[in-house]
């Protein structure tokens, strides 16, 4: 039977020593989807999220793609899978170009070896006119003369720069103003409309709530509710991850 998954997560569990950071976490991803991944801090998620790109290896479980086991060795191999991230600490370099950022690790070279760059600032230009609409900067600009939601942006223009059909934003947000939250917010669903599917990290919990199809929640590195937005409230959202899930209803899992 086809599942309807396009990526699948099955019993990861995670382990740091004594700390357990994942425990037998399991959960799919539809295509278009946005799904929010929530809990407090040191719940796991940013754990969850570097085996899904590849940086840590799972101690126990699997990832699917189409139904067939990946191994995702490296974050080379998660992007070759369609899949990328954009994580809490941008790591983009300040004083580096938004074109030398958006290629870094992945320039495009002639057959010398000599980089491509015209091709290059026009395909950042293009990525980045998707999504800034008619307020690009030019492409030469030094990243640190950007606001922090052109960052993110450049962010996340890099990290659509392979085919991605499964895109992580951790925490996409945290340090933007309200006006660049909600740019945001529009690209994540302009995103959606384009058919790739978003896992949503965000302590902001009323603001994930207006932006996602899903949630699953986190406690202490387990799963404690994996629930469709219109199933709940966000003052239950709230409840949950407050509790752990003490307050939790067996069908949320
Ligand atoms: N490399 C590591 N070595 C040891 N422990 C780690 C490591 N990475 C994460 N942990 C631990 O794993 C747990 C989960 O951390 P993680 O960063 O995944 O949480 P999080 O849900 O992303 O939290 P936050 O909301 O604060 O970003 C924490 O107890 C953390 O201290
Ligand atoms: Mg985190």
């Amino acid at each position: 039977m086809e599942s309807e998954y396009f990526f699948e997560a099955s019993h990861i569990t995670k382990k740091f020593g004594a700390v357990v950071a994942n425990d037998d976490i399991s959960f799919g991803i539809r295509k278009a989807e946005i799904v929010g991944l929530v809990g407090d801090n040191g719940a796991g998620k940013t754990t969850l999220v570097k085996q899904i790109m590849g940086v840590e290896r799972p101690t126990k479980g699997d990832f699917y793609l189409d139904g067939k086991k990946v191994e995702i060795s490296s974050p080379t191999v998660a992007k070759s899978l369609g899949i990328n991230a954009v994580y809490q600490e941008l790591a983009l370099f300040p004083s580096l170009s938004i074109v030398e950022n958006i290629f870094a690790g992945s320039q495009l070279t002639g057959p010398l070896g000599i980089s491509k760059w015209k091709i290059m600032k026009e395909k950042a230009y293009e990525k980045l006119r998707v999504l800034m609409k008619d307020e690009v900067p030019r492409v030469d600009t030094p990243v640190k003369e950007l606001s922090g939601g052109q960052r993110q942006e450049v962010a996340i223009a890099r990290a659509l720069l392979f085919n991605v059909r499964l895109l992580i934003l951790d925490e996409p947000t945290s340090a933007l103003s309200v006006r660049e939250r909600e740019k945001i917010g529009e690209l994540v669903t302009a995103l959606k409309d384009q058919g790739i599917s978003i896992i949503y990290i965000g302590h902001n919990i009323e603001e994930v709530f207006n932006l996602v199809d899903r949630f699953i929640i986190l406690s202490r590195g387990k799963k404690i509710a994996d629930i469709e937005k219109k199933n709940t409230s966000l003052e239950e959202v709230v409840a949950l991850i407050v509790s752990g899930g003490a307050i939790g209803r067996s069908h949320l899992k």
